[in-house]
């Protein structure tokens, strides 16, 4: 699965979707390309999103697409990225991207950075003077930590390293200069023989995985840390909330100990890659009964029916990509609905950016 020379690819990518979006129009991937004295290379000034886009019966369907766009613009605006870009006009595109793709299943990545601008370059620090470029690509991925993951668990381990401090550097914004922090994490996990690697914040507690959100269960109540605790406010974690709340199962943001970890019943991860991966040790100390807990397959279980439109979301979760092949409300279901322009109708956003409690 890993091997530090970088030959092996540790995440499957059987499709690459030969077309980019870029600033409002198609391009060919050949074509994406940037200069290498772009601020963005020197600097980490870019913000982005991942996104997944599932195989159901009625065709690929997006998963929480406006919610990510809307951390997307989150992210841009706390990085003070003045762009003309909405969230209606982001949602098409991406629609519109995985459409032109055919691929029915895809993973969807957003990227707004700032480049060069050639005719009158400039090099420092201060990013205003560099011009904005948004691209979208897509591409195929497999399961994010191997294949066997979500059935069996994951080794993972304590990073030496800590999350982001609230006032250095936002984890609440999903900027490529926080991956950084997170390479750090998952090298040392890679290297010690783990699959990923979980970061205490700067006071000690639970913070979340170099790219993913950590859930804990003990006997029934499901926990997770809050924004505070310096996480990405993932979209995942928000649909992982909700379905426990109709599962009619208490899940409650706690702020949690280092040592809770060794003795939880159930641990997993969410996220848009990883989907929901169970942990089945940490530090090489057994998790429960050291496999997929309970709880975690009932989550599990929820999870991906509703990412296969086979159940009903607590939200409008599902965006589909062929307007003509989606769900009717016979079926049972109601499904995103996009206008004749391709933008979606007015959506409730369920998405949380606050505490819960
Ligand atoms: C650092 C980090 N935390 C959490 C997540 C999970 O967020 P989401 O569920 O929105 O993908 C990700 C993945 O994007 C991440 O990179």
């Amino acid at each position: 699965m890993f091997s530090k020379d970088g030959k092996t690819k540790d995440v499957a990518t059987p499709r690459i979707c030969d077309l980019v979006w870029h600033n409002g129009e198609f391009i060919k991937w050949d074509d994406a390309r940037v200069h290498v004295m772009s601020h963005v290379l020197h600097y980490g000034s870019s913000i982005f999103e991942g996104i997944r886009c599932y195989s159901t019966k009625a065709g690929p369907a997006v998963f929480r697409l406006r919610e990510h766009m809307q951390r997307f613009l989150n992210s841009a605006k706390i990085y003070r990225m003045d762009h003309p870009w909405t969230l209606d006009q982001l949602c098409e595109a991406a629609v519109d991207l995985v459409r032109r793709s055919e691929m029915e299943q895809c993973y969807i990545r957003p990227i707004l950075f700032r480049s060069l601008d050639e005719a009158h370059p400039a090099f420092g620090v201060n990013p205003f003077p560099n011009p904005l470029a948004c691209y979208i690509g897509a591409w195929d991925w497999g399961k994010y930590l191997g294949d066997e993951a979500i059935e069996r668990g994951v080794d993972v381990c304590v990073s030496t390293w800590n999350r982001l401090t609230p006032n250095s550097m936002p984890a609440m914004a999903k900027s490529g200069a926080n991956y950084m922090n997170s390479q750090l994490i998952k090298m040392e996990a890679l290297l010690n023989g783990f699959a990923e690697g979980i970061a205490l914040d700067d006071r000690g507690y639970v913070s979340e995985g170099s790219g993913e959100n950590i859930f804990l269960v003990a006997g029934d109540v499901v926990l997770t840390p809050p924004l505070s605790s310096s996480i990405l406010p993932g979209i995942t974690r928000d649909s992982v909330i909700q379905i426990c709340q109709e599962l009619g199962i208490t899940v409650k943001e706690r702020t949690i100990q280092r040592a809770a970890l060794y003795v939880a019943d159930e641990l997993f991860f969410s996220g848009t890659a990883a989907e929901i991966t169970p942990i089945r040790s940490v530090d090489r100390i057994t998790v429960g009964k050291g496999g997929r807990g309970e709880i975690t397959a009932k989550i599990q279980k929820v999870f991906f029916e509703i990412t296969k439109g086979e159940r009903q979301a607590p939200g409008d979760w599902l965006t589909y990509v062929r307007r003509d092949e989606r769900p009717t409300s016979d079926d049972g279901f109601t499904s995103r609905t996009l206008t004749s322009s391709g933008v979606e109708n007015e959506q409730a956003l369920s998405y949380q950016t606050a505490p819960m409690e």
